[in-house]
């Protein structure tokens, strides 16, 4: 759990002066032992589908309640505060109060709090090194993402989603490309008056030229001048079959793999920001 306060930290540095970080952290209340218990998550989220999947969603995604994995749509609480939001409901508004005994609002609120948690931090069923090999091989993932400096350029580099995004949103990016905007990679084909086609994300685009990336990760600077037909996908560039091509199985260890990918060792990063 204390990797999770850091985290929203890093997140929260902007806003909050120094002292008050140091503060919380420090001399903040005690912790209840549910937060970041796997046990007390796994009770929490038996909990949660019957109270709160309704409004929140099955995976958090939202619904008539707003989307609880995504940091900015909840201005991350503390575990207290979430707690009595829990407990409490918000007043005025759709999101009721709950009867429970002390101990299930704090599995509800260990829960809810694992979501916004990097992937590094969950608990995955999968098998990494399978998943490393569907990867590298048959997925051809690699075709578009690097790890650490191997792999293709035509994705975002996945180096460090381990750290950095929640295990559910992984999963959500994998079987479903869409659902996350994908607006720093729209796709573009660019037909040339050479007859030449450049097909690719589109990078930086003026009234008289954009470039293309292409897979192999090249840029194309193209004059309009020369351009005889663009035309921009309405979909991310990444496939959208994955859901149907792997099995469960399957992706649970392409999510394990992933999961393991972060640039710094994870614990460390509390110490090392402190300074
Ligand atoms: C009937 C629909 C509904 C149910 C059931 C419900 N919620 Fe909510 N929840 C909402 C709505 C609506 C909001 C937004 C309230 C607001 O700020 O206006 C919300 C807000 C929240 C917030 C954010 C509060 C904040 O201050 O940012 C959390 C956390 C939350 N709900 C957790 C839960 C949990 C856990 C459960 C199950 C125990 C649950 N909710 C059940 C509708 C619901
Ligand atoms: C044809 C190229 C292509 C292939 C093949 C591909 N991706 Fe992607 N992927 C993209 C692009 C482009 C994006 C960014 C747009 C988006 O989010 O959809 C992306 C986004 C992602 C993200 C979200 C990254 C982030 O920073 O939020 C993940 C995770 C991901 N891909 C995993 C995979 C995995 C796992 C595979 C193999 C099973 C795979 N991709 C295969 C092109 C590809």
């Amino acid at each position: 759990m204390k990797i999770i306060s850091v985290c929203l930290c890093a997140g929260l540095a902007l806003l909050l002066p120094l002292g008050a970080q140091h503060d919380a952290s420090k001399e903040g209340k005690k912790k209840n032992p549910a937060m970041g218990n796997p046990e007390a998550i796994a009770a929490g989220m038996k909990l949660y589908q019957g109270s709160c999947a309704a409004c929140h969603g099955t995976t958090g995604q939202g619904g008539r309640g707003p989307n609880l994995r995504q940091r900015g749509a909840w201005h991350p609480l503390d575990d207290d505060a979430l707690y009595r939001t829990i407990q409490k409901g918000v007043p005025s508004s759709d999101m009721p109060a709950l009867n429970l005994p002390e101990a299930q609002l704090w599995q509800l609120a260990a829960f809810v709090r694992s979501l916004t948690a990097p992937a590094a931090e969950a608990q995955l069923s999968g098998d990494a090194r399978a998943g490393e090999e569907l990867f590298w091989g048959k997925g051809n993932c690699s075709n578009c993402h690097r790890l650490l400096g191997r792999g293709g350029m035509l994705g975002p580099d996945l180096s460090n989603i381990g750290a950095t995004k929640p295990a559910e949103d992984i999963r959500e990016s994998i079987v479903d490309p869409d659902a996350d905007g994908f607006l720093r990679y729209k796709g573009v084909t660019a037909v040339l008056k050479s007859g030449q086609t450049i097909k690719g994300v589109a990078r930086n685009r003026t009234n008289y030229s954009i470039q293309v990336q292409d897979a192999q990760g090249t840029l194309h600077l193209l004059s309009m001048t020369n351009v005889k037909q663009l035309t921009f996908s309405d979909h991310s560039p990444m496939p959208r079959d994955f859901a149907t091509r792997f099995s469960k199985r399957e992706l649970d260890n392409l999510l394990a793999f992933l999961a393991k990918q972060s640039v710094r060792p994870y614990e460390r990063e509390d110490k090392e920001e402190k300074k």
